[in-house]
């Protein structure tokens, strides 16, 4: 497989620097776009061509494009951070890389080779990277790599022709409330994903799934959905859009992949992370009676989200149908804490990178 070569387009009116700063000051989550993205088209006999950093876009598309219609799609997300003396790295892009491959083979769609995802994703980060916020906050550089059927056509098969594209967006909190406590509704009636379907795979369609209970979460008051297995309704498995770790003391627990499961790369860090700081740390089964017992119990000390958008957020109020019971006296615990500033030191440059995660440009 041949890569592609990334010829460079530059925008003709990017945002003034005032424009960008303004942004920059209070970004939010997935709210701004930088100036540029990258596209890489693929096509059957031809493979991976035209690979182009271009101006940031709206697309035209045909109404008829195929993945407007069965939604083959994948996507990523990964973060590009500030470092203490003004360079800027990205926190793992291999595993995102691979992840997307096999995104892509669940879903039926060519593998972009790891060296070009990367290349494209560095490629953008250069051009943009005053986007990056200053080293010393919360903020990063949010990435969104991603891969749709472009075939014209309303036959249900595989495309025969993709586009991937990068693009990239300053990010602050993923949650309004910053890195406070979220809420957790259980859903018992509504599944995310079965054995032998796509839940391990990153896909619109697993978020577009989870969008109703996504809403029924909201109507309890709550910040999250808690899925469970599909199959005995008991067993935890992720929230809406990332994973889950339980805390006994020194112990953290984090549900085994067991393919319906999304494999989170902050997830896979922070078992590493948490090993490194001294404590144990597991995959598991946990259910969600175990969860409601020994929270009131006092045995289970903490409960928290993690992903790259959300990094590590606190789990404070959990509810389900008849129960409610708080983590942690609903403040952040200690545990959540040091790992959530171990991992952010790595990131943002401030601690030694010890397994060699930071990608420098
Ligand atoms: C991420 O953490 O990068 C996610 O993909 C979660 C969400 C924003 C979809």
């Amino acid at each position: 497989m041949t890569t592609p070569t990334i010829e460079l387009k530059p925008s003709a009116n990017p945002l003034s620097a005032a424009e960008r700063e303004a942004i920059l000051a209070n970004p939010g989550f997935g709210r701004h776009f930088t100036d540029h993205m990258v596209t890489i088209k693929w096509t059957e006999g031809r493979g991976w061509h035209d690979g182009q950093l271009v101006p940031y876009a709206p697309l035209s598309l045909d109404p008829a494009t195929m993945v407007l219609h069965y939604a083959q799609e994948i996507f990523e997300g990964l973060k590009a951070y500030r470092r203490p003396d003004g360079s800027v790295a990205t926190f793992r892009p291999e595993k995102n890389a691979q992840r997307f491959q096999s995104s892509s083979r669940r879903l039926g769609m060519p593998e972009l080779p790891v060296e070009t995802f990367i290349e494209a994703c560095d490629a953008l980060v250069k051009q943009d990277q005053d986007w990056v916020p200053a080293h010393g906050g919360e903020e990063s550089l949010y990435l969104r790599p991603f891969m749709i059927a472009t075939e014209v056509g309303l036959g249900v098969k595989p495309a025969n022709e993709y586009l991937f594209i990068v693009i990239a967006s300053p990010a602050g909190a993923y949650f309004p409330g910053g890195v406070k406590p979220v809420s957790i509704w259980v859903s018992e009636d509504r599944v995310r994903a079965v054995p032998g379907g796509m839940g391990d795979a990153k896909t619109g369609g697993n978020y577009a799934a989870s969008l109703l209970a996504q809403a029924e979460a909201a109507t309890k008051g709550c910040d999250q959905v808690c899925y469970l297995d599909a199959i005995e309704r008991k067993w935890v498995e992720e929230l809406g859009g990332m994973n889950l770790y339980f805390v006994y003391g020194n112990k953290i627990i984090t549900p085994s992949l067991t393919g319906s499961i999304l494999e989170g790369v902050t997830r896979d860090s922070l078992l590493t992370v948490a090993r490194d700081l001294g404590y144990e740390a597991e995959e598991g089964r946990v259910s969600v009676d175990q969860w409601q017992r020994d929270s009131e119990n006092g045995t289970l000390t903490e409960v928290f989200a993690c992903g790259t958008a959300a990094v590590i957020t606190p789990v404070g109020t959990v509810k389900r149908a008849g129960a409610e019971w708080q983590q942690s006296g609903g403040e952040p615990g200690e545990v959540t804490q040091r790992l959530r500033r171990a991992l952010l030191d790595i990131q943002r440059g401030t601690a030694e990178d010890v397994h060699g995660w930071m990608h420098t440009l």
